[in-house]
């Protein structure tokens, strides 16, 4: 996987001011340009982090990479279009930071790239997912039926019944990462929800 160091490990400009107070526009220019450079480093550090799960189990029949990687193997295979599976390959990124709420992470990943439909399946997926065990562990499996009036919740249930409940097959062939990297680099390319990099992108010289 070719992986650029410096979009993973930082610039080597720096602005000259110890507070933001004491900014200038030439300080901001600066920072501007190294943003652009450091967004498009966004997919290269996504991946590393994704390389973090795995062999990372958990109890699971299958560790929490090939979770990923099959689930969205499954949602590809399936005819989904390419946010869609990178929302399924990254939905479970934030499991080594997240503990207690990891579709958050995953859901703030990936909200600049994505609808609005898709980032809500991916943030809510927990819940969802707790259909198919909550009751195991003395909860409530029908914890979903708080969002019954979203207009996503039936696109939350088939994403988790068809990809992501059935991602557990120590035998399934999954593509490879190296598959899916085309995909996350040509997602997460352009920003459809980021006022930010709109910002930065249409008149830097103004921040
Ligand atoms: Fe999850
Ligand atoms: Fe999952």
């Amino acid at each position: 996987m070719d992986v650029d160091s410096k979009a993973v490990h930082g610039a080597t400009e720096r602005a000259n001011f110890a507070a933001m107070t004491e900014g200038t526009r030439e300080d901001w220019q600066l920072i501007a340009r190294e943003f652009g450079e450091h967004a498009r480093g966004t997919p290269d550090r996504v991946l590393e982090h994704l390389k973090l799960l795995e062999g990372d189990h958990g109890g699971f029949p299958v560790c929490r990479l090939e979770h990923s990687l099959q689930c969205a193997t499954r949602a590809h295979r399936d005819g989904r279009d390419e946010p869609y599976v990178v929302m399924a390959l990254l939905h479970d990124i934030g499991d080594t930071l997240g503990a207690y709420n990891h579709p958050d992470i995953a859901a703030a990943i990936i909200k600049p790239f994505v609808s609005e439909e898709l980032h809500w399946i991916c943030q809510h997926h927990g819940a969802f997912q707790g259909y198919y065990y909550f009751h195991h562990l003395g909860m409530d499996r029908d914890a979903r039926e708080q969002f019954r009036d979203s207009p996503y919740f039936d696109a939350c249930a088939e994403f988790c019944e068809k990809y992501d409940q059935s991602a557990f097959d120590p035998d399934y062939d999954s593509e490879s990462l190296e598959f899916f990297e085309p995909m996350v680099r040509r997602v997460m390319a352009t920003p459809v929800n980021s006022p930010i990099a709109a910002a930065v992108s249409e008149k830097p010289a103004a921040a």
